[in-house]
């Protein structure tokens, strides 16, 4: 049987006691982090939410107490009562906030006691991921993590501060609702009451925020949980959570000075940084020319050349084809790097081509001139105009890709990120923003042959591209606009339609017809015509956003209970599977058995 804790309350958190409590008599609470034996001596770090703090049990002080701790082990909880006193000289810990102090222990009880976790709780053993995942719970105890979340306790309290300071109202959309397009597939819900029916989980807020001006709030926003069944990575997760923003009566400039300064507070609060503002800003066209991503890592250059024009003629088939198919030829300088192996020159092709590319054609640049095996196929002169363009010096490594616009681009653009990361361009330190504006509004699907928006169709095109909605969709760019931070879209947005025929138009431009329409957004295409004010708005990826400030890897290591890359959790076992009478309340037939 355990000890009671009795009356006892806690006077500290264990991180927080220092030199400045010395001699005060102080109640801790907090788990056994570790227990070591000094001859008669013990000592036990006791760790809680704040940190770790050195406990002393002298077995002549106290033997009732060093008895209890002899039988202490790691992940106990344990209470105690003792007196804050200066280390033994020779003992300072510099690097802990209570490293100058311990405390002599008078009284301890033990709460509670622990089997032996699983893995080491501490920041230096690897544990695979997938154990940690299953015992959550106890890979939460660790300090780097508890970090995390309280950062991102932190940020959201910053951000609803600021908001609420500019005039925002906070209020809540539904979770059970109609699909949100928003590009990915939808979760499902059935409907008991409704047999036959579903649920859609929102993907975003987005219809109901625009409501939400339409009926006069003027300003909205919620920290809210969002939900897309898409193909998982580093930085995506099924649930994650938007800084969800609309504003009434405002244009794109409107949207994004608030925004900045919104961000700006979140890096001063939480990092003490400065973000100088107002902040970059290129178009997107201009992002695919020079990094051939609409994400591009600002903090450092490498940039894409387009050869194109120096090419169309040459001898290499392979470059002249492409140009003939309508296509590009885009190529990289990488300074310096003509010393990469075979090895590697064939990993970075098999890399271009997870993005489509058909293959990687290199140049090492030496004293006499190209070393290549596409070299043959060049003339003097267009040797020399293409080493002009690319600033081509000895020891260079030149690298192109010949295809169509997108693939040629965004297989270079990846291919740029790889680059800075494994050369070590990119300075971690760093916080490079950039706003990516002028979207094009549509997107021809070869799949389904037809437009699909861009950003999600109530995007309003530029009031000057309006025409081309007949003329020529394709060419319409979209009042949309991104934040990216470091190479990562943490936010993006636009400004709305609010004109029902314009939005109509959109629809039909997108072949969804208008039953179609009506059935999927009648209500908001009701709404339009009941007095819409002009609005518009964004949403930040919060856990996208808490990764960068803390530095994360993974999108796991900054959400408390995540999901893996195939969205199950390892602790809940979720998603599983139900009982027969559950399926026919629901009126659910099962085809699948689970595997
Ligand atoms: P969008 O789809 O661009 O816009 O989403 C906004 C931001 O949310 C983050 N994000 C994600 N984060 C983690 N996991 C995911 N699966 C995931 N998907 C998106 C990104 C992204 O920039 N309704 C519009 C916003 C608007 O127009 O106001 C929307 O949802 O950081
Ligand atoms: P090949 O003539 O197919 O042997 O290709 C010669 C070189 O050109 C090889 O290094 C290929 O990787 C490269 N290559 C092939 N297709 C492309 C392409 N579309 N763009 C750039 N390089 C390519």
């Amino acid at each position: 049987m355990n000890d009671m804790l009795g009356d006892w309350k806690r006077s500290h958190y264990c991180g927080q006691v220092t030199a400045e409590d010395i001699g005060k008599e102080v109640c801790l609470m907090g788990w056994v982090q570790r227990r070591r034996d000094h001859g008669g001596l013990i000592f036990i770090d006791l760790r809680d939410r704040e940190g770790i703090v050195q406990l002393a049990l002298d077995p002549d002080r106290d033997p009732e107490s060093h008895g209890k701790a002899d039988r202490v082990r790691n992940e106990f909880v344990i209470a105690v009562k003792g007196m804050v006193s200066p280390r033994p000289e020779g003992t300072v810990n510099p690097k802990m906030k209570t490293g100058e102090v311990e405390v002599e222990i008078s009284e301890l009880r033990i709460l509670n006691t622990a089997k032996t976790p699983p893995f080491m709780l501490d920041e230096y053993t690897d544990v695979a991921e997938n154990l940690r995942l299953k015992y959550r719970f106890l890979d939460l105890r660790r300090e780097s993590i508890q970090r995390n979340l309280i950062l991102r306790h932190n940020v959201a309290q910053t951000v609803r501060h600021y908001l609420a300071g500019k005039g925002f109202l906070e209020i809540e959309t539904p979770v059970l609702t109609k699909s949100t397009p928003e590009g990915a597939r939808d979760y499902l819900v059935p409907s008991r009451v409704n047999p036959g029916t579903f649920y859609a989980l929102p993907q975003s807020p987005q219809l109901f925020k625009q409501l939400l001006m339409v009926s006069g709030f003027d300003r909205y926003f919620q920290i809210v949980k969002c939900f897309r069944d898409e193909d998982l990575r580093a930085d995506r997760q099924p649930e994650f959570t938007q800084i969800d923003c609309e504003m009434s009566f405002v244009d794109r400039e409107d949207v994004i000075s608030v925004m900045e300064g919104m961000i700006a507070a979140v890096f001063r609060e939480t990092l003490g940084v400065e973000i100088p503002i107002p902040m970059p800003r290129i178009t997107y066209s201009e992002a695919i020319d020079r990094f051939g991503v609409d994400n591009p890592d600002m903090r450092f250059g490498l940039e894409l050349s387009d050869i194109t024009d120096l090419v169309r003629d040459s001898g290499f088939k392979v470059f002249t084809d492409a140009v003939k198919n309508g296509g590009l030829v885009k190529a990289l300088n990488v300074k310096q790097g003509g010393g990469f192996s075979r090895k590697e020159l064939d990993d970075l092709t098999e890399f271009v081509k997870i993005y489509g590319a058909k293959g990687l054609a290199w140049v090492k640049m030496t004293e006499n001139g190209w070393q290549s095996p596409i070299a043959k196929f060049f003339n003097e002169e267009e040797l020399a105009a293409i080493n002009r363009n690319l600033d081509a010096k000895t020891g260079d490594l030149l690298l192109f890709v010949a295809d169509s616009f997108r693939t040629a681009n965004e297989a270079l653009g990846r291919l740029r990120g790889h680059l800075g990361q494994k050369l070590g361009l990119i300075d971690r330190d760093a916080y490079r923003f950039v706003w990516v504006t002028d979207f094009p509004l549509l997107e021809w699907d070869g799949e389904t042959r037809r437009h699909v928006a861009v950003h999600h169709p109530f995007t309003a095109p530029m009031d000057e591209d309006i025409p081309f909605l007949d003329s020529d969709p394709g060419r319409a760019r979209a009042k949309a606009y991104d934040l990216v931070l470091n190479g990562s879209e943490i936010g993006g947005g636009s400004i709305r339609i609010h004109d029902q025929t314009v939005q109509s138009r959109m629809f039909s431009l997108m072949g969804i017809g208008e039953e179609e329409a009506r059935n999927k957004f009648g209500f908001l295409l009701d709404a339009l015509d009941f007095g819409a004010p002009p609005h518009g708005g964004i949403a930040f990826g919060l856990d996208r956003l808490v990764m960068i400030l803390t530095g994360s890897d993974s999108i796991r290591d900054v959400i408390a209970f995540p999901k893996t890359q195939k969205a199950t959790c390892l602790m809940s076992e979720a998603p599983g599977v139900v009982d027969e009478k559950q399926l026919k309340e629901l009126s659910i037939r099962v085809i699948a058995r689970p595997k």
